[in-house]
This record gives C-alpha cells, sequence and structure tokens, in this order.
C-alpha cells in the first residue's frame, strides 16, 4: 500500500515510473549491441543480409517479457525492405518487430512471442535492409532504450561516437557492394605505386597558384616583425592593412607615416581591370613591398600572397606576382543542419577559405534534421526544430536522427546560431571578402521546419486560431503518403497553403534584416532538391490547383521566386529546384518565368552513368548562372579511399581523394569521365554514345561562374571529423578555382594525365613541406593518407612514400612498442622480417 502511493507520488512529480525507469537504466547498462554486415552479395541488387545480436551481460536484468519497452537506433538503409508498412515487420523466430518511424529512425519491440534475454544470454537478428553497407561510418551510434514514462538511455556499448560494436569489413561481400564492385581497400603496396612520384616535386611558392610570377628566391627578406610597417595608401584600405599588420605582430599606418624603406604599401590601381585582381611588387634591394588590387578583394588577395610567401624559407623572395581568379564563384558549402558545427568551427573554416583566396561560404542552414538559425518572430524554428530528442509528441524538440542520443543536452544533432552569432560570421566572413549564401531548403528537405511549426500550431490553437495557422507549413488532413530519398514521410512543405507562403516571407525578411548592415542578402538560396514523388497529391488545400506533384513544385518555386524578387533578391537552387516533369522527360523550368537578373542552378547529380551529366552546359545554355557542385568530384562528405574505415557517404563516388579534385576540369566536363560508382572504366564516348552529352553554346561560358566544395554531415559529428573532409581537400578545390592549368587544355589524354601528375607531385610537395604547417598552426586536423610501402625481398631495403612528401614517416616492427624514423635506404633486420605486425605510421 505505502510502496504504491510512493510510485504515484514519484510519477506525478517526475513523470516518470520508477520500476520502468529502473528496467531502462538497467537495460542501457547491461545490453550488448553487435552489428555485422553479413553479404551484401547475397541478394540479386538493393538488399544486403545483416547480422545483429544482443546480448545480455548484467547479473540479473529483467528483460523478460516486458512488451513495452523499445529500442531505437538509426539505420540509413531501410531496415527490412518491407518495412514502410506501419504495422512494422516480424524479425523471424526473435520476437521482435521492427518499425520504421521516420527518417533513418526505427524502433523495434517485443511481441508477444518474445521470450526474454536471461543472463549472459544471445539473441542473434538476422535482418534485411536496403542496398548495401561497405563502410563502418554507415552505422550510427547511440542505439537507445525507451519504455513508457521513463527518460530514454542510451545503450553505453554503443554512446557517444563509438562504433567499436560493429565488426570489420574484412570479406569482399562485407567491403564491395555487389561483385561487381571493382573498389578493393588499399594496401600498403598500392599507396607505395600511387605515391611513387618520379622525380622529387618542385616547391611551389604559391597555392592556389598564381596566374603569373617573377620571383627570385635566391634573394629573400624576412618582413615578419616590429621594425616593417604596414601603409594603407588609401583609408578605404584600412581594414586590409591593419589584417595583415596584425599577422606579422607589427602595425598599419596611414601614407603620411609611411617609411622609405621596410614598409608594405597597400594601394588601388584603376590599371588592373578585373575583379579580385592585385599585383606584389617585392623589392628586397629597397627593403619595401608592394600590393596593388583593382578592388579591397584583390588587395586582400594580395595581403594573403605576401604572408604565404612570408612563411617559405628566407621569407619574402625578391620579384613579382600578377594574379587573378579564374573563377568568381569560388565556394565551399558546410551542411550544418544534418549536423550541427558550432561557430568557432565556421569561424576558422572562414579563415582557411581566405589564406586560399576562396569567397563563397554556402552555409546549409536546414534540412530535415534541423534548422539552425535563429529566426525573429518564429522561434520554433530553433527551440523545437534546431534540437534533437526522443519527444513523440515533437513539441520539445525533433526526434532523433544520424545516431543523435535521446537526450536534448549537448549533441551533434542540436544546435543553432542565434542572430548574434550568425552576424559575428557574417561580420568576420565579409572582413575577409567572404559572402555568406545562407540556403534555406524547400519545400523538400524540410521535416524539422515542418515540425517546428506544428508545434508552434499546437501551442496557439487552443488560444488563437489564426496566429496557430498563420506560418503552417503542412496541411493537417494531407493523407498523401511518400517517402523521401532518405525515408522521410513527412519532409514537404506545402505548395497549396498561404500560411507557407507567409513564412517564406517572413523568413526572407528577417534574413535580409539580419545581412542588412554587415553584407546585404543579394540572393535567396531556396534548395529546391529531391522533393518526393507524392507528396501533396491527396491534399484537400491543393485539390482545386492539380494532383500533379510536378505542377505543384513548380507553383511552389514560382510563388517564392515572387516572394524573393518583391524582396530585391536573386534566386538560387540545386539544379532540381529547377526542373518539372514534363511527360516522362525532366525538363528545365523556362529561365523566362524568373524575373530576377540572376537564377543560380547548383549542379550536383552529375554520377555520369545516371546520364544528367550534361545538366551543368543544359542551364547554362539557358541562362541560368552555374555553381558547379558536381558530386563524383566535388562531394566532400566521401571517402578518400575505398576503405571499410574511411569515413563518409560513397553514393556519388567510392572515394574521392585530394589528387582527384586537384585534376578536376570545370572547362571541360565531359573530360572528367573516368570510372562508374563501381570503379567500372568508363569513357566519354561511352557515356556520350548513350546519352546526350550537350555542348556549351558558344559565348555561354560567362553563366559557369565557378565550382564550389561540399561537406555534407550525415557522418559528420565532431569538429575533428569535419577537419578530416574538409582538408587538404579544400587546398586542391581552392587551386582549380583560382587557377587554369595549363594541362586542362590537352586533348591528349595520356599527355593530360602526364603534365597533371607532374603539377600534383609539385602540389603534393608544397602540402607536405609549407601549407599543411601553416594548417597545424591554426589546429586543422587535416586528413593524412597511411604511408606506402614495399620491401625489397632481395636487400630487405623497406622503401616508404608518403602522398605529401617531406611528411615524416616511422615504422615499429614490435608491435607498437618502439618507433624509428623511416630514411630511405633503411634496411630490415631478417628476424625483424618474421613479425607480423609491421606498423608504418606518419605523423607531424
Ligand atoms: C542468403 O539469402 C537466403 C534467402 O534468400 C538466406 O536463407 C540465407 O541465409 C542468406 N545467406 C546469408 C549468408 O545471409
Ligand atoms: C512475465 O513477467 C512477469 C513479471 O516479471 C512474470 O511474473 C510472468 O511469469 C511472466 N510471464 C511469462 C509468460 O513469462
Ligand atoms: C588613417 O587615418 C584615418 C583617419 O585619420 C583613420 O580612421 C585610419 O584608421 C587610419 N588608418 C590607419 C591604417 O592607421
Ligand atoms: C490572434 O493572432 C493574430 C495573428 O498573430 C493576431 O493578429 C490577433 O491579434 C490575435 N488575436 C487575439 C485575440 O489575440
Ligand atoms: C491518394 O489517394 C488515393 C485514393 O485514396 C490513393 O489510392 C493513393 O494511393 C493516394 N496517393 C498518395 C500518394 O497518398
Ligand atoms: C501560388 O501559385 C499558384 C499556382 O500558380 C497560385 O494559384 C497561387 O495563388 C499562388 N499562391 C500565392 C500565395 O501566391
Ligand atoms: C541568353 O541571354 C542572352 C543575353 O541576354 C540572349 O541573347 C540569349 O538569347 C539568351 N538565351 C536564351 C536561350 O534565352
Ligand atoms: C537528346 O537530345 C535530342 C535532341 O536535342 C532530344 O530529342 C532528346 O530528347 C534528348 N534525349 C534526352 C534523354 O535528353
Amino acid at each position: 500500500m505505502r510502496r504504491s502511493i510512493v510510485l504515484i507520488v514519484l510519477y506525478q512529480i517526475t513523470g516518470y515510473l520508477a520500476s520502468n525507469q529502473r528496467f531502462v537504466d538497467d537495460m542501457a547498462r547491461y545490453l550488448t549491441v553487435g552489428y555485422e554486415v553479413v553479404d551484401n552479395f547475397n541478394n540479386t541488387w538493393r538488399t544486403f543480409d545483416g547480422k545483429l545480436t544482443l546480448g545480455n551481460t548484467g547479473p540479473d536484468i529483467p528483460i523478460g517479457n516486458a512488451t513495452s519497452w523499445s529500442l531505437h537506433f538509426c539505420h540509413t538503409r531501410l531496415f527490412e525492405p518491407d518495412n514502410i508498412r506501419p504495422g512494422g515487420v516480424d524479425l523471424a523466430e526473435t520476437g521482435l518487430r521492427v518499425f520504421h518511424l521516420n527518417g533513418c529512425l526505427h524502433k523495434m519491440t517485443p511481441t508477444v512471442s518474445f521470450v526474454g534475454l536471461p543472463k549472459n544470454g544471445q539473441l542473434v537478428i538476422p535482418f534485411r535492409a536496403a542496398d548495401w553497407e561497405v563502410a563502418r561510418t554507415d552505422i550510427m551510434p547511440n542505439w537507445y532504450l525507451t519504455a513508457p514514462n521513463a527518460q530514454p538511455r542510451t545503450i553505453d556499448v554503443t554512446s557517444g561516437y563509438r562504433l567499436d560494436w560493429v565488426a570489420a569489413f574484412v570479406r569482399p561481400n562485407q567491403y564491395k557492394r555487389q561483385d561487381y564492385d571493382r573498389y578493393q581497400p588499399y594496401k600498403a603496396s598500392d599507396r607505395y605505386n600511387t605515391w611513387s612520384y618520379e622525380n622529387p616535386g618542385t616547391f611551389k611558392q604559391l597555392i592556389p597558384t598564381p596566374h603569373a610570377e617573377e620571383l627570385d628566391t635566391a634573394k629573400t627578406m624576412d618582413i615578419r616583425g616590429v621594425d616593417w610597417l604596414v601603409v594603407a595608401n588609401q583609408d578605404s584600405l584600412t581594414p586590409e592593412a591593419k589584417f595583415l599588420a596584425a599577422k606579422l605582430d607589427t602595425v598599419a599606418v596611414n601614407s603620411s607615416q609611411a617609411p622609405a624603406s621596410k614598409a608594405i604599401l597597400l594601394d588601388l590601381d584603376n590599371s588592373l581591370t578585373q575583379p579580385e585582381s592585385y599585383t606584389v611588387d617585392s623589392d628586397c634591394d629597397d627593403q619595401l613591398v608592394k600590393i596593388k588590387g583593382h578592388d579591397r578583394a584583390g588587395v586582400f588577395y594580395g595581403v594573403q600572397t605576401v604572408l604565404s610567401l612570408a612563411t617559405n624559407d628566407g621569407g619574402v623572395p625578391h620579384g613579382r606576382v600578377t594574379d587573378q581568379p579564374r573563377f568568381p564563384y569560388r565556394g565551399w558549402h558546410v551542411d550544418v543542419a544534418r549536423n550541427f558545427r558550432p561557430k568557432d568551427d565556421i569561424l576558422k573554416l572562414v579563415d582557411a577559405m581566405a589564406m586560399y583566396k576562396l569567397n563563397k561560404l554556402h552555409l546549409h542552414l536546414t534540412d530535415d534534421e534541423g534548422w539552425r538559425l535563429e529566426i525573429p518572430g518564429l522561434p520554433e524554428l530553433t527551440q523545437v526544430g534546431g534540437r534533437r530528442c526522443h519527444d513523440e509528441s515533437g513539441q520539445q524538440c525533433i526526434m532523433p536522427q544520424l545516431g543523435s542520443p535521446p537526450g536534448v543536452g549537448t549533441n551533434h544533432g542540436t544546435g543553432y546560431y542565434t542572430v548574434n552569432d550568425y552576424k559575428e560570421i557574417l561580420q568576420y566572413a565579409n572582413d575577409r571578402h567572404i559572402e555568406v549564401i545562407p540556403e534555406f531548403d524547400m519545400p523538400g528537405h524540410a521535416h524539422a521546419a515542418i515540425n517546428a511549426m506544428l508545434a508552434r500550431y499546437r501551442n496557439y490553437i487552443s488560444i488563437n486560431k489564426t496566429a496557430a495557422e498563420e506560418f503552417l507549413l503542412s496541411d493537417i488532413d494531407d493523407k498523401s503518403e511518400y517517402i523521401s530519398v532518405q525515408y522521410f514521410t513527412d519532409n514537404a512543405i506545402n505548395p497549396c497553403l498561404d500560411s507557407t507562403y507567409a513564412f517564406v516571407k517572413h523568413l526572407i525578411g528577417e534574413v535580409k534584416g539580419i545581412h542588412s548592415t554587415i553584407q546585404p542578402l543579394t540572393v535567396f538560396h531556396f534548395g529546391g532538391d529531391e522533393v518526393p514523388e507524392g507528396a501533396w497529391v491527396n491534399s484537400t488545400a491543393c485539390n482545386d490547383l492539380s494532383s500533379s506533384a510536378s505542377y505543384l513544385k513548380e507553383a511552389f518555386v514560382l510563388n517564392v521566386t515572387a516572394i524573393a524578387d518583391d524582396a530585391g533578391l536573386d534566386l538560387a537552387g540545386w539544379e532540381d529546384g529547377f526542373t518539372k516533369h514534363e511527360g516522362s522527360a525532366v525538363v528545365l523550368m523556362d529561365r523566362d518565368a524568373f524575373p530576377m537578373k540572376n537564377v543560380y542552378g547548383y549542379v550536383w547529380n552529375n554520377v555520369w552513368e545516371w546520364g544528367n551529366g550534361e545538366r551543368a552546359y543544359v542551364m547554362a545554355n539557358e541562362n541560368y548562372t552555374v555553381v558547379l557542385s558536381h558530386a563524383t568530384h566535388l562531394y566532400f562528405d566521401h571517402p578518400y579511399e575505398p576503405d571499410p574505415e574511411d569515413r563518409g557517404y560513397y553514393w556519388a563516388t567510392r572515394m574521392t581523394s585530394v589528387q582527384k579534385v586537384f585534376g578536376y576540369m570545370p572547362d571541360s566536363i565531359y573530360s572528367n569521365i573516368a570510372v562508374d560508382r563501381m570503379g567500372n572504366i568508363l569513357t566519354e564516348d561511352e557515356i556520350c554514345s548513350q546519352y546526350n552529352c550537350t555542348k556549351l553554346d558558344p559565348g555561354q561560358e560567362r553563366n559557369i561562374i565557378g565550382i564550389q566544395g561540399q561537406v555534407w554531415s550525415e557522418t559528420v559529428r565532431t569538429s575533428e571529423n569535419f577537419d578530416y573532409m574538409a582538408y587538404p581537400r579544400l587546398l586542391a578545390l581552392a587551386e582549380r578555382s583560382w587557377h587554369k592549368a595549363s594541362w586542362e587544355s590537352i586533348d591528349d589524354v595520356t599527355e593530360r594525365e602526364r603534365q597533371m601528375s607532374a603539377d600534383w607531385q609539385n602540389f603534393a610537395t608544397t602540402l607536405g613541406k609549407k601549407e599543411l604547417l601553416r594548417m597545424d598552426k591554426m589546429g586543422v586536423l587535416y586528413a593524412i593518407r597511411p604511408p606506402g610501402a614495399w620491401l625489397d625481398g632481395a636487400t630487405n631495403e623497406l622503401k616508404a612514400v608518403v602522398e605529401y612528401p617531406g611528411l615524416p614517416i616511422w615504422y615499429s616492427v614490435d608491435d607498437s612498442k618502439t618507433w624509428s624514423v623511416y630514411k630511405p635506404g633503411t634496411t630490415l633486420k631478417s628476424e625483424d622480417l618474421c613479425t607480423t605486425n609491421m606498423i608504418i605510421l606518419v605523423t607531424r
């Protein structure tokens, strides 16, 4: 009697039932989870076999017949392919049933036939799931348990960022997608063959390579320190002067205080015609450096050039650099929605972008899994849509996705920029001549926003119906059933509601306001990609208009266009934001339907064998303004190597090495055709005989304004993860967007590749000897591949190489107990050769 009173009181106070809580707590502690990809080849197409093993290590956990607990987990491949059915699917002979909830979130619960999991017992659950899994990071951490009226708990063994409960991918049917997948994890000898550069690379004075340079490296001067002054010859250049002075540990002065020597003079120069162009003249005799720019941005890039030269051995060489960018748009895209990146990470990125002369920061601020910018007047967007936690009501947060834990606390799924944070980013970027392009993805990819506006609706409905419905993004009565590419069933903003456009108008107004005093907003990037088939078709709100999703999407885009145009903004979207269906064909929306001067198409979906590789040229021919964002070469959420332990998704390509980015040819799209997704050789002729390879019409090159690297963040949870994916690829992207290499124009493939490879060696050498050191000073945790190695059986000579010559190589023959520095000519003793665990490391 007494006990039940206590329980009731507890329940009233905390909302949790003590017994269920104890059950969940114990289970989270004692349950083990083992995950194994068993066979990607067993099924003909698009499913794989896996094995889940649950174990009980507890002394006495009551994992009995409680039918009400659930195991929640994110599985980015639909778990059990029939699982779209709301009733779930029984997992044969386990007594468990699995349900797909939304996005990657699934839940598994016991049925009446569940017999429990005794102490030291194991339950093996064979499963089938969609597609394939060939990399550890396909599996998401933080599986968690729930029971009625108990706080959910992450299962300890899966918590944090650990993935050690996932079995290694050692067999071909584990690390290949199908038997015709040609990719094998690299061996040390493969890397050795790739990186045994013929000649020691020539050191490049500057990255990105300048348009022209005449530098006498025999004659240098050290410009760092207080005895040098930076002089702003025009007051408008004071910020650039101060920026340079701070980096050199000296001060900036006005022309009236300019000394006769030991000065760096900053000037504008009308004779330079191209925006962002500059010259640097460095005179070691007179001890003067003159930086002249067409505009402030040009002067800033001159400043960056001087800073880069100042870190070379001996300092700034005597001579001249004449420089201008290849493209006006040199972009970097960060997805802060899937997983959040704190402000400081973005500021560090902005610094690196500025160093390498990139000038557009595209922030993907919203997606299904999160809304990351505070919008005054719509607090639910960030208070609900900016947080991930287990709350089935959707009132507190959106449900966990992508391996975020059930608690609201700090986790990679939770976070947003306040207006002040964002202004700080804007200011910081603006000071470095970087334009921030905020993206608000719609009408698809909008689960977080839709959910947040539903929470707002529920908060207001009993008080004020008008307020409740004012910004609603979904038709409450919409029974349309659809599923997005990432398995969301409610992620498409309804195009038939006035409240949708009230929302867009409010959003644009606020974002414009936030930008106005720092860096006026010029473009509204509405995303527009991957609107799921079937959305809205049964929405009563749309009945009068049409039941064609394609028509409705077009109507949405045009309505948003009108709002953006009224606000004086250009429009930007991913390529498929501007397509529609015409019969079975997918065609571009008529460019004339958009009144604004520029409509930017970010062209991404170029997987050659899917037949849309021509989209960039088709859009440019139609006078869309094109930013090349090609997934095959510029999606930096993809791995460096075809290795199951390397981080990243691989839907567009199995790997993108730094050299592949370096070798990207933006002026000749089809020349980039080399392999298909499975690593089979592809040629331009093959693809272009199968699909249309529309050519760029004469004169339309002007519509291709540049290139952009994309870091999507489904598998990027920490700052370390982010740096790993971003660097050193950022430097290669900068090189191609700033500088057109001479080899790009060579038609003969063999000769082109020979020259590209020689240029790459120089680039790689410069990274190893200089640029990575600069990255170190900034605290950037760039990726370094393991070394390549080969043992000469005749001489016992160990031959080892690294991707970036100049980095030290260490080796151990005693299982990491002791380490030696590798030098060419190192021979191993015969007895060491018997050691199976020889390990080679490359370190800083
Ligand atoms: C392969 O699939 C069959 C059913 O199609 C199944 O019985 C068998 O267990 C699977 N093999 C493995 C290794 O999972
Ligand atoms: C279910 O659990 C209860 C409480 O632990 C126990 O008394 C009962 O025997 C169990 N029933 C079955 C069918 O195992
Ligand atoms: C130059 O003078 C102006 C006005 O006197 C001042 O605002 C500016 O900060 C000075 N610039 C430098 C580099 O000291
Ligand atoms: C209800 O909300 C609307 C929209 O926010 C507002 O204009 C109106 O004044 C509110 N009505 C009441 C009675 O508060
Ligand atoms: C729309 O409703 C019809 C009739 O109920 C149904 O057959 C169809 O599957 C629904 N379509 C979607 C996408 O929900
Ligand atoms: C949106 O577009 C549709 C179709 O063109 C149109 O009927 C509707 O009035 C538009 N809505 C708004 C709010 O502009
Ligand atoms: C593209 O724009 C140019 C210049 O305004 C114009 O001459 C040309 O006709 C346009 N091309 C198309 C396909 O609209
Ligand atoms: C290829 O181009 C031809 C000629 O312009 C056109 O008729 C055809 O529809 C195009 N095919 C595809 C798949 O786009």
